[in-house]
């Protein structure tokens, strides 16, 4: 395993990896990925294997462009299209009808396969190189919280991944929103792109899973985005003296007293900036040895929506 800066010539090394079968982990402006060739079964299954991820959550497949995509699915929907006008390449990802070629593996059996282009330079040069299309999964362990920085990914993966390309912390620090387009369009995954703005182009989306052409949930199976450490979501001012010595405190706007680690996640109260800041934070929070990690709750609008169902997975609710 190497940690390499995203220079060209480490680029090219890492496509020639991932057209060899191995695992590249990347920089979004999502997340850091863990990707394989998208076509490829047994490269895919050693993501799982890294991450071990049970074979039953598919994975997001990333494309460069038109031209990819149209290797990937087998037809994309009018609503779709406008989404794709609007939002790519970007932090969205769409389930679509999916080409024969791409592996059961990818979409855990399913008919449909979640896909997006992806905005940032590095993961874009790297598809550009390999001239396939990565499948590429948040690259933590299952359930733990996903990596914003390549250290994230070295501390927690790193003995089992060919190659590491750091492109520095991602911009969104939250993964990307998923949308299926049908029986209907609904969200699975509030992300990076914020509900409302999709609303704007596509109408009202469904919430929740029914009906979907999966019935797996993006993070259902039990804890998920969790630090080690145990976490609880809490009105900060309401947690008696005595409960914050050897704990830690996420706060939106307003510092506290009396915790033994503090994190301010946006003191001007924007929730882009707190979703940048909230996994790099417990990231952090998490490798202080501390009793528990008291998180204050933030307003659910705009990208509020998914840092809190991030934080209740997060608390094991
Ligand atoms: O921002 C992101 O989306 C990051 C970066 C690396 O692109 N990727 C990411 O992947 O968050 P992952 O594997 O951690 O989350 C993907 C979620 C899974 O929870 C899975 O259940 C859902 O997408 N998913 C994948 N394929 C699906 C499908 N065919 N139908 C419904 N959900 C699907
Ligand atoms: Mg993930």
């Amino acid at each position: 395993m190497a940690v390499l800066p995203a220079t060209p010539p480490n680029i090219a090394r890492a496509a020639g990896v991932l057209r060899n079968g191995g695992v590249v982990a990347f920089p979004t402006e999502t997340v850091y990925g863990l990707g394989a060739n998208a076509f490829d079964p047994r490269a895919a299954a050693r993501v799982f294997e890294i991450k071990q991820r049970p074979c039953f959550d598919p994975l997001i497949v990333h494309v460069l462009d038109r031209a990819m995509l149209g290797r990937v699915v087998a037809e994309v929907p009018d609503d779709a299209e406008r989404l794709i006008e609007r939002f790519w390449p970007g932090a969205l990802t769409l389930v679509l009808r999916k080409r024969p070629a791409v592996p059961d593996l990818v979409t855990a059996g399913s008919a449909t396969v979640a896909v997006r282009m992806p905005s940032h330079p590095i993961a874009r040069a790297l598809l550009a190189s390999t001239e396939l299309p990565l499948a590429a999964p948040s690259a933590n362990p299952f359930g733990y919280l996903s990596p914003t920085r390549a250290v994230h990914v070295e501390r927690l993966l790193g003995a089992s991944i060919d190659l590491i390309l750091d492109g520095g912390p991602s911009e969104h620090g939250l993964e990307s929103t998923i949308v299926a387009l049908e029986p209907r369009p609904a969200l699975l995954r509030a992300g990076a792109v914020d509900v409302e703005s999709i609303e704007a182009e596509i109408g009202t989306l469904a919430r929740g899973l029914e009906g979907q052409a999966t019935t797996i949930a993006p993070g259902q199976a039990g804890q998920h985005y969790a630090p080690r450490t145990p976490l609880r979501l809490i009105d900060l001012a309401a947690v008696p003296a005595g409960q914050r010595a050897r704990a830690g405190a996420l706060a939106f706007r307003e510092p506290v007293e009396g915790y033994a680690a503090l994190a301010v996640l946006s003191p001007s109260g924007d929730l882009r900036e707190a979703a940048a800041y909230l996994f790099e934070t417990l990231h952090d929070l998490d490798s202080r040895g501390l009793e528990r990690i008291d998180v204050e709750p933030v307003p659910e609008r705009g990208l509020g929506l998914a840092i809190m169902e991030r934080l209740r997975r997060a608390a094991g609710k």
